[in-house]
Parts: C-alpha cells; structure tokens; sequence
C-alpha cells in the first residue's frame, strides 16, 4: 500500500483502541543508563503474546567483553509475566548499543525483524569494513525485513510497519495498537530529535517522517528509543504523546519549518562528536545482532577503521 494509505490505517488502529474497540497493549520499558536506551516488551494482556524491541547487549568497550545483565533482566520479566515472545523487533541498525536480539531469541525464541532498506545500510558500512563476500547485504541476517505498510499481530494486538528514515535510510516506527515506538525519530518533547548525519542519514527526510507521525491521534502513546535529560530536567523519562511532540517538540513542533529545521539539525549534527560505540555498535548490529565469526584461533575480532568516519 502506499505511504499515505499505511499512515491512514495506522490512525484508525489507534483510533480503534482509543475509542475502546480495540484492547492498548501493555508496554514495559528497560532503560540502560551507560548507553540511554529504552528497549520495551509490549505485550497483549489477554493473550500474554509479547515483542521485544531495541534489546541491549552490555558492551565493555575497555575490556571488549560482551555481558548479558541487561537481556537478562528482560527475560526475567518475560518469564515472571508468563509471555510468549513472537518478536524481536528492531527499529534500526543502531549506532550506540549492541543489540542482545540473537541471545534473546536463543533464550526466548521469537522472529528477529527490522526495515528492508537496511541492505541499505549494509551496504555502505560493509565497505566502511571491507567486509568480504561473506557477509551478506541483503538483510538475510535477519528473520523479516519489513516495508512500509506491513501488518503484523502481537497476539490479538495489531501491529503495523512504518517507514521513518531520516536518522538513518532503514528506521521503522511500531505502531502497536495505540503505541508507537518511534526509534530515534523523535525523543521527549524538552529534548527534541536525533541527529541525521550518520552515512545514509538526511534530516530533511527527517523532518518529513516526524511529521508523519504528527499526523497520528493526539492521544497516540510514543515510546522512545533513548532519553539523556534535558537541560533542567532530573529524571530519565522515554514516553510522551502526538499530542505533546506536536505543541512542545523543542526542535520540530508546529510552526517550525522543514527549512529551518534543516538548517538547526544539520548545525548541530556538524558538533557533535561520533557515538562512543558506533564502530562495535554497527559492525554488529549490521549482522542482526551477531558477533563477527571467529579467526582461526577461535576469537572473534571487531575492525577499527581508521581516519574513515
Ligand atoms: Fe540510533
């Protein structure tokens, strides 16, 4: 279907659960501090059918040892809530964690997706890394690549795919009966947006997909994939509504201008240093999560390119 219609369906989902046809899912957030992420189960409370999505595998970039307490503490949830997990759901190939979805789904089970256009971004980083023929740039690393449009079910809960690049060419929003899970298309209201400037990235597209999502309910729930505390502000928070992005988003709300926002986006985005883990971060994720295969003596090594990014 086309942009405009997936954007329409997803408004009557949401309608549907604030109106009270349809049952909101519940939505649990897991917020780790060293890297600011949210990773969130969502799941149907009557059929206890759960996704996971944006997981975090705890990176020791000092050490370069991999731990499990953060996935853990989901599965430890999962399994007190008694859910049965379908999904593991990323928004996009993140550049400041490593996603835990292979360990996940070894312990949990569950179809490992995330956006078709992220050959996309295998691509370009796959020569950043001059990757050999063995690593694959057609999203194959992955259960399902999801297009803009594509339905899915959370148990009785409907679920739908859309298509937000900007902050990079793959990013998907969940919108998940009256949730959405934005990535990092949009964060608080106080804090603002992501920045557009990883390879692939476009803040004008940006713009665009965030005025997408404004065109949902203002009641819409929104779930974000980070929070790092605005000026002013004491506690990490990850929830706001369409309604609060559209009248208080710092940098996007009603009024501001594509241009403007351009203009704003892409002078910050000049300042700002690279993430502390995007080369471990994206040459991992790239792979759906899987660590590089190991060399002949059994280890496995992550690249560092020098003087490229
Ligand atoms: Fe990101």
């Amino acid at each position: 279907m086309g942009h405009d219609k997936t954007l329409t369906k997803a408004a009557e989902q949401v309608e549907a659960v604030l109106q009270g046809e349809t049952r909101p899912p519940c939505v649990k957030a897991f917020f780790d501090e060293p890297t600011f992420t949210a990773s969130y189960v969502v799941h149907d409370p009557a059929t206890k059918v759960a996704a996971i999505i944006d997981s975090v595998l705890d990176f020791d970039h000092a050490a370069g040892r991999t731990t499990f307490a953060s996935a853990d503490m989901i599965i430890d949830y999962v399994v007190a809530e008694g859910l049965s997990v379908t999904w593991l759901l990323e928004t996009h190939a993140h550049a400041d964690h490593l996603s835990a979805a292979p360990y996940l789904k070894d312990k949990l089970g569950g179809t490992l997706a995330i956006g078709r256009e992220i050959a996309h971004v295998q691509n370009v980083f796959g020569k950043i890394f001059n990757e050999g023929s063995a690593f694959a740039r057609d999203g194959s690393q992955f259960d399902r690549l999801f297009e803009d449009g594509d339905r899915f079910a959370i148990g009785g809960i409907e679920a739908i795919a859309l298509h937000v690049p900007g902050h990079t060419p793959a990013d998907l929003a969940y919108v998940i009966g009256d949730a959405v899970f934005t990535g990092d298309t949009l964060f608080m209201p106080d804090y603002g947006t992501a920045r557009a400037d990883f390879p692939g990235g476009d803040s004008r597209q940006l713009f665009r997909s965030i005025r997408q999502l404004m065109t949902l309910p203002d009641r819409t729930r929104l779930f974000h994939c980070h929070d790092y505390k605005a000026a002013g502000r004491d506690a990490f928070v990850w929830e706001s509504t369409v309604g609060a992005q559209r009248v208080g988003n710092v940098h996007v709300h009603e009024g501001v201008n594509e241009d403007d926002f351009v203009a704003m986006r892409d002078a910050r985005d000049a300042t700002l240093p690279m993430p502390k883990l995007i080369l471990p971060s994206i040459q991992v994720n790239m792979r759906g999560g899987r660590l590089p295969e190991p060399e002949a003596n059994g280890t496995r090594y992550l690249k560092l390119p020098l003087n490229v990014l």
